[in-house]
């Protein structure tokens, strides 16, 4: 949630950057959004309610003492800035980030949430201090001020830090002082290396500053990191020593991270999957087999992710059972501390994450690491704090993925545990062969016609106040990875149930007209999905069949290819097109859905 950006360096437009690289955040938090800039002396703040998007850095206005950009009398430009997702406060100017402390002495952007905020605003306050915003983060600006009193700059955000209950990144700027100083615990933040001297930018993810640099330094959480014109030093707040750090380069390339001739970026990264699945199956097949080999001989085996990802974890529990003859849990990441009694050294975590920075996956993995359990993460960011705490790492080479709905990392995470569930079953090449004629048959599947097949159901259903999903075995969670498809693109009302279930109350849902997506694949279930869609149908539900075959009971058939167990991967495609077209006939913003974030970095 949030996304922050940050340039120290000699280019002379540091705050038009900052706008620039905010806007390849924006997926991250679109609530508002505000950059300040350090220039003769003093902070200069502009905050906006909305989108940035749209901004032209032109407009930037930094008030009375609006500055003009470009003439530098500081050897290097600082500014920063962030896009918010609120937790703490109502979307309005005053909330905005960059949060100032009254004095204009210090300033801050933050990603995160401050949770003792409350009890350490008293004590402010108590001291004399004014709030002008209902925000944790401006606690946070004030009690750095304060501890500025007695201290440098440095320690006050070292002291500050010590004393925030809750996973935050900061970036801080004090008035007097030409450096700018960033901490992190449990927020994603990352140092691009410039190409200049003491060119340096800091982000919540690596595509905002692929433009300028893929040389990178991570910040481990406690860790703190200062930029000025002698370079960049890194702490680690625990020892309060200096430490090394080594810088990475990355292979993505800003292509990959940019939306192209495409109108949306989830309409590209649906077309991608004509070769994201290949790029999941093609690659190191040692380590599919070192963790099919871990998950066999662990005791007991818990799939673990948030959302999508989750549901990709309960499509794992099927594929194990049935491919694998094999059980394993499968367990949302905030619900996973309830399962802590059963944890130890013989147990094996597999967490799926798109991201690599979901708080709820990461907190279930502080969980189980303190109880000796080996972790395996299949992620898409390579470089994540996932990525980086896990002790085994399959990586779904997807590219990036910025439209908040999952769509391509959904599809190559699926791919991944059905090969594992192959090779933990002996047959890896099976699994592979499977896999390889699906990733065929989705690139024929892709097609203009197809979308437009879609579209005509889209412009159907566009207007009805419910819709629901149904499937047996391992696509009953592709019907409530569906039903999150359509709720967050379209926002009509969608719920996904198990063929079976709706006999036991939800039928009762179903009146003349109700669209009901039935989930029909060849399989050992086929004969029962079909009893459940004729008691839908009997009932008066409009059935939007997705199958091989145009079964009779269908008012409307999608026509997917037969793949056997990999079902699930070519089921969701179609729901995905379906809830890109529904967003955008009903003017919803299909890459930034209301209310929602790319990544969930608070719990
Ligand atoms: C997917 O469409 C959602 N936006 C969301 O459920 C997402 O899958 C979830 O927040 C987990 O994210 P992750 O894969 O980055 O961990
Ligand atoms: N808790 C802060 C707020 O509500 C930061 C939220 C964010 O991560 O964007 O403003």
């Amino acid at each position: 949630m949030c996304g922050i950006f940050a340039y120290h360096g000699p280019k002379k437009n540091a705050p038009e950057m900052v706008i620039e690289g905010l806007k390849r955040l924006e997926y991250r938090g679109y609530d508002s959004w505000g950059v300040a800039y350090k220039k003769g002396g003093e902070i200069h703040v502009h905050k906006e309610v909305g989108k940035i998007g749209d901004f032209d850095s032109k407009n930037l206005n930094f008030g009375s003492s609006n500055i003009s950009l470009g003439e530098v009398e500081d050897q290097y430009e600082i500014s920063m800035g962030h896009s918010r997702w609120a937790t703490h406060g109502k979307v309005t100017e005053e909330n905005a980030h960059p949060h100032f402390t009254e004095d204009k002495n210090i300033v801050i952007v933050h990603n995160g949430i401050f949770a003792n905020y409350l009890e350490v605003k008293k004590e402010l306050e108590a001291k004399g201090s004014k709030f002008e915003s209902d925000t944790d983060t401006e606690v946070i600006a004030h009690l750095i001020n304060d501890y500025c009193k007695k201290h440098s700059f440095e320690e006050a955000v070292d002291k500050t830090c010590k004393r925030i209950e809750g996973r935050y990144a900061i970036l801080v700027m004090k008035k007097d002082r030409s450096c700018i100083i960033a901490a992190r615990k449990g927020s994603p933040l990352i140092i691009g290396v410039g190409k200049e001297e003491n060119e340096f930018f800091i982000a919540s993810d690596i595509p905002a500053f692929l433009p300028y640099t893929n040389q990178v330094n991570y910040l481990d959480d406690n860790q703190l990191v200062q930029i000025d014109k002698t370079g960049i030093k890194f702490f680690d707040m625990e020892t309060n020593k200096e430490i090394e750090k080594r810088t990475i380069e990355i292979d993505w390339t800003i292509e990959e991270a940019e939306k192209g001739d495409f109108a949306h970026f989830m309409i590209k990264e649906i077309t991608e999957q004509k070769s994201t699945l290949t790029r999941a199956i093609n690659q190191d097949t040692n380590i599919i087999e070192e963790v099919a080999e871990a998950i066999k001989n662990a005791e007991n085996t818990y799939f673990v992710g948030c959302g999508t990802a989750g549901k990709v974890g309960m499509v794992g529990e099927y594929l194990f059972a049935n491919i694998a003859k094999k059980h394993v849990n499968f367990c949302f990441g905030s619900e996973f501390s309830n399962y802590k009694h059963f944890l130890n050294d013989k147990t094996l975590m597999v967490c799926i994450s798109q991201s690599g920075e979901t708080a709820d996956t990461l907190e279930a993995i502080e969980i189980a690491k303190e109880r000796g359990v080996t972790i395996v993460a299949i992620v898409n960011v390579e470089t994540s704090t996932m990525a980086r705490i896990s002790d085994m790492v399959i990586p779904i080479k997807a590219g990036p993925e910025k439209a908040v709905a999952s769509t391509k990392a959904t599809t190559s995470q699926l791919a991944i545990l059905t090969l594992l569930a192959y090779a933990c079953d002996g047959g890896i090449n099976k699994g592979k062969q499977l896999l390889i004629n699906t990733a065929a048959q989705i690139n024929d599947m892709l097609n203009p016609r197809y979308e437009e097949y879609i579209l005509k159901i889209a412009e159907k259903i566009m207007h009805v106040e419910s819709m629901y999903i149904i499937g047996r075995g391992s696509n009953y969670p592709i019907a409530l990875e569906a039903a999150i498809k359509l709720q967050e693109l379209s926002y009509i009302h969608a719920e996904g149930f198990a063929g079976g279930e709706l006999k036991h109350g939800p039928l009762a849902l179903i009146s003349e007209g109700t669209p009901v997506i039935s989930l029909v694949p060849n399989d050992e279930n086929t004969k029962e999905m079909i009893s459940n869609t004729i008691e839908i149908k009997s009932r008066g539900g409009y059935i939007i069949g997705i199958s091989p075959e145009n079964h009779e009971v269908f008012d409307y058939w999608i026509s997917v290819p037969d793949t056997h167990e990999s079902s699930p991967i070519v089921n969701i495609i179609p729901i995905q097109i379906l809830a890109y077209q529904l967003a955008v006939l009903r003017k919803n913003d299909p890459d930034k859905p209301r209310n929602l974030a790319k990544s969930v970095t608070v719990k």
